[in-house]
């Protein structure tokens, strides 16, 4: 049986992809950040997962505003990254896993999540920046990939309530799956950020940091938060954090919190890393 061992959550800031694509992560702009991820990389060369679903968003690279979906599930053997207008980032190609991805789209779907199942697609900085952070820079990445995309860019995005549910039923998902895997879920997006308008620039370190406490302790009092808080509390692309939920409903109720970092700023935002496991190996 296939069970989530483990879930880590993480900012997907397209300049720490930059910073480390250019070398540059010991600048002293960038070091206090990159030090920061190191006890994360370790602890997840450790883990050695067997599969990572990685719950992301796309940001008008592989859709566009002509085509939006909520949810949305990569089924393909492999998934190449995006041309954002500077050409594709120098990272490994994203390998996929059709017979689980399937079986995960069809278990959501019976559970009535409609997915929408996407045969081709490139991956952005959304989903290569998270695996940039927390693997570094390795020819290829430590395992398989399913990427699972969340629309957050186009007004209405899913509630928290259902990201949180949608983690529930990708956790049912696996359970259900025959092949003995160590399952890795990977939330991204956030912290406090706002990249346009009078607010550009917010960041709102105290709502960032109770977010991080609350996701380990008290999860229940984020999936009830409305979409309104988010904005005013941690800027328009604040919202990004609701795919965090998605990766705390995968979880148990109860967990181990293994590591927290934050740091203040990273190009226009705040960023964040949290590690959570589940009690039960
Ligand atoms: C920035 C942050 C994001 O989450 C994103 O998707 C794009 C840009 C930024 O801070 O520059
Ligand atoms: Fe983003």
């Amino acid at each position: 049986m296939a069970r989530i061992v483990a879930g880590l959550a993480t900012s997907h800031v397209p300049a720490i992809g930059i910073a480390m694509d250019q070398g540059k992560t010991g600048e002293p702009y960038w070091k206090p950040l990159f030090d920061g991820y190191d006890p994360a990389r370790k602890w997840l060369a450790k883990l050695d997962p067997d599969l990572i679903v990685l719950v992301y968003n796309d940001h008008g690279s592989a859709f566009s505003l002509e085509v939006i979906p909520t949810f949305a599930i990569g089924v393909a053997e492999k998934f190449l990254p995006a041309d954002e207008g500077w050409g594709p980032r120098p990272v490994p190609v994203v390998n996929g896993d059709p017979k689980f991805a399937w079986h995960l789209a069809e278990s959501l779907i019976l559970d009535e999540f409609d997915m929408t199942i996407v045969n081709d697609m490139t991956v952005d900085h959304g989903l290569t920046v998270p695996l940039s952070i927390v693997c570094g820079q390795p020819e290829k990445w430590p395992c398989p990939v399913i990427p699972l995309s969340v629309n957050v860019v186009q007004y209405p995005p899913p509630t928290g309530k259902r990201c949180f549910d949608l983690g529930r039923a990708i956790r049912k998902a696996v359970k259900r799956y025959d092949d003995d895997l160590r399952v890795l879920i990977l939330g991204t997006g956030g912290m406090s950020h706002q990249l346009h308008g009078e607010r550009a620039g917010l960041i709102n370190s105290e709502f960032d940091k109770s977010f991080l406490d609350d996701l380990s302790r008290q999860p229940q009092r984020l999936v009830d938060l409305p979409h309104i808080e988010y904005v005013r509390e941690a800027g328009a692309e604040g919202i990004e954090l609701v795919m965090w939920l998605v990766m705390r409903g995968a979880l148990d109720d109860d967990v181990t919190e293994i590591y927290q970092h934050y740091h203040v700023p990273a190009s226009n935002t705040a960023t964040g890393l949290l590690i959570l496991e589940n009690l039960t190996e």
